[in-house]
């Protein structure tokens, strides 16, 4: 098969990175979780204590950070600056931080750039918010996976609740609601499915039916 573009966006916990990452192993693609780098660059951030009302500096800090994202067996690792970050930026700092920052035009545009220079050879699985809506508008495929919130809260809980002991059910669903409605509410390209892509409700289906879906239409398509 010819290699072409597979944009996943959706909401926080409907499944995307699980997706996106067994879509891309099926098809010998690159999966890319653009969520990562906006951790990354919110990891960053709270590492030299940036106060919230410094957008300026905030800006200049993503604009001289390298971020690397490097695929493997186990998924993907995160570099920020030569380091390891991939555990990190999954505390619960990182998620109550990220959707602030991912709302700063300026720090979205320094990460679209470097995203879209990632898929320019194709073959390429990407996941996000505005990925078919922005980052990809000619990705030959676009699906916009979704799901309960409460579902999705029960998904995210059990992923971490081995790491991250404190947090209750019901908090996850508060806060994966409110990362919704900030990500969704925001002016700079925010969460929005994109005209043509694919909406998949994922509530009552396993992951290897969204798997396959998702392959019949990549043969469909392309
Ligand atoms: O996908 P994940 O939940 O790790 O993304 C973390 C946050 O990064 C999201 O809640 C959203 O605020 C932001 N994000 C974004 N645009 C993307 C990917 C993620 O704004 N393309």
């Amino acid at each position: 098969m010819e290699k072409f573009n597979i944009a996943i966006d959706g909401p926080a916990g409907a499944g995307k990175s699980t997706i996106a990452r067994l879509v891309a192993g099926a098809l010998g693609f690159v999966y890319v979780d653009t969520g990562a780098m906006y951790r990354a660059v919110t990891w960053k951030i709270l590492q030299e204590n940036l106060p919230a009302e410094a957008t300026a500096d905030m800006i200049a800090l993503t604009s001289r950070t390298e971020i690397r994202l490097v695929p493997g067996e186990n998924g993907q690792t995160v570099y920020v600056d030569g380091l390891d970050v991939t555990g990190m930026i999954r505390s619960a700092e990182v998620t109550g931080n990220v959707s602030r920052i991912a709302s700063v035009a300026e720090i979205r545009s320094i990460l679209t750039a470097k995203q879209k220079e990632m898929a320019a050879g194709k073959g390429v699985v990407m996941d996000g918010r505005d990925i078919g809506s922005h980052v990809l508008p000619d990705a030959e495929v676009k699906i916009f996976l979704t799901a309960s919130v409460r579902i999705r809260a029960e998904r995210r809980f059990k992923e971490i609740c081995d790491t991250q002991t404190e947090m209750t059910l019901e908090q996850l669903e508060l806060d994966i609601a409110r990362r919704d409605r900030m990500d969704e509410q925001r002016e700079a390209s925010p969460l929005v499915k994109a005209a043509d892509a694919v909406l998949m409700d994922t509530t009552d289906m396993t992951i290897p039916e969204v798997v396959e879906r998702i392959l019949e239409l990549c043969q469909s398509r392309v």
